[in-house]
């Protein structure tokens, strides 16, 4: 039974299509705007987005105002999120080590503990930023091909001593096919005899042009290891961040992408999981891809136990029924009955998907075969 166009789903929720769009993708479902998808899938992506239902029909589904989607007045600053991209051994891990060392806070709390995939520093004038530090493209891809958008910008880092390089090349084309902005960070300026001019003329061939020669990519020569202009770059970011003026409702219920995650020996399935609206609190029952669970434990990147996450803070999280994947979408949910639910519903498409996949190859077989 087809209930209601992607569409009028997205018009009554008051989302942009896209983003019903996205979110159906996150669940397994390809749908453009025109198709129609059944009661118990739009009930599924009106719950997804914090709306409550109402089943009216047997087929159709009204959308409750108590989760109406966020207004401007529900909607509050919050710190942007970085990833910082670039050839290798251009001094990625160096810069995001260097940043982190800039944390107020990590001083504060006796320096720096454990790693984990991203982390939020506090910067001396108060503000926070929050890094990811992701493996590299693969990962930035991965999680395109989810549908999941984590990153409000890229800091592409170009070795002054190298150049542009293809992962230098391959990283502009990331950024601008999710649609994010570009900082270029001209890194190892301290090696004797480097040119960073010539990284600026080598990145207007790839249609990156920097403030210096005309245009409103904004780049700043730094040193990783020697600490040269980090604050600049810092400042660059704040800039930038109140240019997109980034804001969510931090109250409401969680939503997010899972950054990475893992199978630990003593604490079982750890994922961490960046909150991008609402708050996180401890005791949650979340779904985090096909997995869910109540959340036992959560800790920040420098160990500490937490009662809340707020929007951009990335944490991990314990008590997880088993270990999601990267770029999978975490909610919190009313209760253990709906959290079942939406994680039933997620594996059934997992698992049709893999059907179809296998179908797909099959039949690719069956005509190599011939
Ligand atoms: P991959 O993760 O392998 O892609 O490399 P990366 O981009 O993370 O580079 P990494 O930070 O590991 O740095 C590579 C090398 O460059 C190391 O030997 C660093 O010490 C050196 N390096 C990084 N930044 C600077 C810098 O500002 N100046 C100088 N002189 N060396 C640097
Ligand atoms: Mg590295």
């Amino acid at each position: 039974p087809e209930a209601i166009t992607v569409q009028e789903l997205a018009n009554r929720m008051a989302a942009r299509g896209g983003e019903v769009v996205k979110a159906l993708f996150r669940m397994g479902v390809m749908a453009t705007l025109t198709q129609s998808i059944d009661a118990d899938t739009a009930e599924l992506v009106v719950q997804e987005f914090g709306h409550r239902v109402r089943r009216v029909s047997e087929s159709d589904v009204e959308i409750g105002l108590e989760g109406m989607e966020d207004t401007d007045t529900d909607l509050q600053p919050r710190p942007p999120v970085v990833t910082i991209m670039g050839h290798v051994d251009h001094g990625k891990t160096s810069l995001l080590d260097a940043l982190r060392k800039t944390d107020v806070v990590a001083h504060e709390a006796g320096g720096i503990t454990q790693h984990i995939g991203a982390y939020q520093i506090t910067v001396p004038d108060g503000s926070k930023v929050t890094f990811i530090d992701t493996p590299g493209h693969e990962a930035f891809t991965a999680m395109r091909a989810r549908g999941a958008s984590v990153t409000d910008m890229v800091v592409l880092v170009v070795a002054a001593d190298d150049g542009v390089m293809p992962q230098t090349i391959e990283a502009i084309r990331h950024a601008k096919a999710a649609g994010v902005p570009l900082i270029v960070a001209v890194n190892k300026i301290d090696k004797p005899g480097v040119k960073p001019d010539r990284v600026k003329q080598e990145l207007l061939q790839h249609e990156v042009v920097v403030e210096s020669l005309g245009g409103d990519t904004q780049e700043i020569e730094v040193s990783a290891t020697q600490r040269i202009n980090l604050d600049k770059l810092l400042e660059a970011i704040s800039l930038q961040a109140e240019v997109l003026d980034l804001k969510a409702n931090p109250n409401r219920a969680a939503e997010g992408t899972v950054i990475e995650s893992k199978l630990d020996r003593g604490r079982g399935p750890v994922a961490t999981v960046l909150v991008q609206k609402g708050t996180l609190k401890q005791g949650d029952i979340v779904v985090a891809g096909a997995e869910w669970g109540r959340v036992r434990a959560m800790l920040d990147d420098k160990g500490r136990q937490l009662k809340d996450a707020p929007p951009s803070l990335p944490v991990e999280i314990l008590g997880l029924s088993g270990v999601p994947s990267a770029g999978d979408n975490f909610i919190a949910v009313e209760n253990e009955a709906r959290a079942r639910e939406v994680s039933e519903f997620r594996q059934r498409r997992a698992r049709e998907k893999a059907t179809a996949a296998l179908g797909a190859r099959g039949s690719l077989n069956d005509m190599l075969a011939r």
